[in-house]
């Protein structure tokens, strides 16, 4: 079993790896040791930078008593063009799980394909599953996971982390709002199973998209990437900023979120995603505990 998108799970596994997660969260807080991945490898492969991604995935490994094998792309064969299947194919007969974060995400299924070994997608061009469960489960923890909530998702629509939300809110049954320009282009196929579960507004004012929001997301406008068509997208996404006005348009008790790293006074200004209602710091410590989760089911330890 692969976690390569976050339409490949259902409502039941979602909640049974945010309950987990809840539950291992607590317990590390407490003191407790939990070992239920001892003797096992996971080998996590680096073809972008990342901070949360890979200290999360390492360090909750060790907290389980496994151990990480780390492999940036540019150290490894892939540089050379070795295949993603070859690749696959021999990371799997060497571990217990593999997390991949890859630019195109059809190089990340030909790795899959190549093992039976579980891979876990830790960011392509298309989704970040890990970076939604992380969201959902601070949602949770502040009373904003229901249905019917209002989720707004402000500025690039169109890319990996409003892709994965858009899927994740769905499974909830919240009511989901695309604030972006015309120009940006939304995911058919995510537009599409995220109207099969929910409601799907697209709006290209974000004053009144974010009106009596629960929850207002941004992420940033230049994805990796996309830094030769940097200039182009700061004009665009320019309108879709999220300020204190953006702010006070949704609900008194709305959160900000953003999956980080954020670029202070572009996709965010520096007293909203440093303010009260910001919860930034907690989404991305939830990354450690939804991914320790995840591992333990995908390993069948759950
Ligand atoms: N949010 C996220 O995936 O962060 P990194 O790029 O630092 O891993
Ligand atoms: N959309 C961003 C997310 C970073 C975690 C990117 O792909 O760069």
């Amino acid at each position: 079993m692969d976690f390569l998108k976050i339409t490949d799970i259902s409502k039941e596994k979602l909640h049974s790896i945010l309950q987990l997660a809840a539950k291992l969260k607590e317990e590390h807080k407490s003191g407790k040791i939990n070992f239920s991945l001892a003797g096992k490898t996971l080998a996590l492969l680096m073809e972008k930078p990342s901070t949360r991604t890979l200290a999360s995935f390492q360090i909750g490994m060790a907290q389980l008593g496994g151990q990480t094998t780390v492999l940036s792309s540019s150290v490894s064969q892939l540089s050379r063009g070795e295949p993603f299947s070859d690749t696959g194919a021999i990371l799997g007969s060497y571990c217990d799980i593999i997390a991949a974060r890859l630019h195109k995400h059809t190089d990340l299924e030909e790795l899959a394909n190549a093992t039976s070994t579980p891979v876990i997608n830790a960011l392509t061009d298309l989704d970040h599953p890990c970076q939604a469960l992380a969201a959902l489960l601070t949602m949770k923890e502040n009373g904003k996971l229901f249905p019917g909530a209002k989720f707004v998702f402000a500025g690039d629509c169109g890319f990996n982390v409003a892709n994965a939300l858009m899927g994740a809110c769905a499974l909830e049954g919240m009511d989901i709002t695309l604030a972006c320009p015309q120009e940006c282009a939304v995911n058919k196929e995510y537009l599409k199973f995220a109207q099969s579960h929910s409601t799907v507004k697209i709006s290209h004012d974000l004053l009144s998209a974010a009106k009596d929001a629960d929850i207002i997301y941004t992420d940033t406008w230049v994805s990796m990437g996309q830094e030769e068509e940097k200039e182009k997208r700061m004009q665009l996404f320019l309108p879709f900023q999220v300020n204190s006005a953006t702010m006070h348009a949704a609900k008194k008790d709305a959160i900000f979120m953003h999956d980080l790293p954020a670029y202070r006074g572009k996709e965010v200004t520096s007293d909203v995603i440093d303010g009260p209602q910001s919860t930034i710091y907690a989404e991305a410590e939830n990354r450690l505990h939804v991914q320790k989760a995840l591992m333990l089911h995908l390993l069948g330890k759950a």
